[in-house]
């Protein structure tokens, strides 16, 4: 283990940012309408953007402001009465470790990129651009089997010293079953990407994807958050409706109200709940009829244990 986790800072130096930064930058203008930025968020399902105005950068607004904002009454203003003015940015010719120790110091979700003797916006970076550009290299130079081996809570203790924790959002449409179950199969992927035992995997899998086909058979669209901590990976599920009455009746194993072109597709068979209660440490679901329904599941990781060896 020693040698890998030598191994993550090494590449923490040797990477630069221009290596792993975002370049198609979404930007919005300073005297862009908060309306815009709600819109521009959404569409692009990101949760910040750099403030630009011909070609410099001005500011950067995230999701934080947007909310803050709504919450005080959401009157209509520009995008420079509430954008942060004090940037904190980085260079493109900088190692990935300036940017982490970065993300340390300030706590923020992103920094803007600067070419250096311009000065102009290149790229931007995250938290999740730094770890998926740490864990494509590592895939490079590691045996799949290795990468396997090489255990989440190392990974979050190499990168950061405080807010160990990666979210991944999923937006899941109602009766769109060209896409059904993407989200459940990207995770798993990342999952074993970030070196999660297999058997952890398999119960998330199974977990996150009942409860994405039921987002996706019985109501009108969704979403799913996953957090993977340390010491434990969270999912929440929250659909937009119909809700449920009886959840008690709902968890039984065989209950279903499923039609029958539902059953014609394979599903329905009253399993998924009583599943993922099966697979989760902790599940706890909460519905309003005509509202919607928020399912949370936690599966926790843990220490190496005997199962774990044995497996
Ligand atoms: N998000 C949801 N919104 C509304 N109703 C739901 C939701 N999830 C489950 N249900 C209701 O709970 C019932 C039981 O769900 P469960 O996942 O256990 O079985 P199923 O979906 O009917 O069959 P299976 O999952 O085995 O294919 C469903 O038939 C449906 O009526
Ligand atoms: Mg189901």
């Amino acid at each position: 283990m020693e040698t890998k986790f030598d191994k993550t800072v090494e590449i923490l130096f040797e990477l630069k940012l221009s290596d792993v930064m975002r370049r198609d930058i979404i930007t919005i203008g300073p005297k862009d309408k908060m309306s815009v930025l709600q819109r521009t968020l959404q569409k692009h399902r990101i949760s910040g953007v750099p403030v630009v105005n011909d070609g410099t950068l001005v500011g950067i607004i995230s999701i934080e402001d947007l909310i803050k904002w709504l919450s005080d009454g959401g009157r209509d203003c520009s995008i420079e009465d509430i954008m942060s003015k004090n940037l904190q940015c980085l260079y493109a010719d900088q190692p990935l470790m300036h940017a982490v120790k970065k993300f340390d110091q300030f706590g923020f979700g992103r920094f803007p990129v600067l070419e250096r003797e311009s000065g102009k916006l290149v790229g931007i970076i995250t938290r999740g651009v730094i770890i998926n550009g740490t864990l494509n290299r590592l895939a490079m130079e590691y045996q799949d089997e290795e990468i396997r081996q090489y255990r989440a809570s190392h990974f979050f203790g190499d990168i950061t010293a405080d807010q160990k924790n990666v979210s991944l959002k999923f937006k899941i449409a109602g009766k769109d079953f060209d896409n059904a179950g993407k989200a459940s199969t990207t995770m798993k992927k990342n999952l074993k990407r970030l070196g999660i035992r297999p058997d952890i995997i398999q119960r998330v899998a199974i977990a996150s994807y009942e409860a994405e086909m039921n987002v996706v058979i019985y109501t009108g669209g969704g979403s799913m958050l996953y957090n993977i901590t340390e010491d434990k990976i969270s999912i929440k599920v929250t659909d937009n409706g119909p809700g449920i009455d009886d959840i008690e009746k709902a968890m039984q194993p065989g209950f279903t109200t499923s039609e029958s072109w539902v059953k014609e597709l394979g599903f329905g068979a009253g399993m998924g709940l009583p599943n993922i209660k099966k697979c989760a440490d902790k599940m706890d679901m909460q519905s309003k009829v005509g509202v919607g329904t928020t399912l949370k599941i936690e599966i926790f990781i843990g220490e190496d244990d005997e199962a774990a060896r044995n497996y």
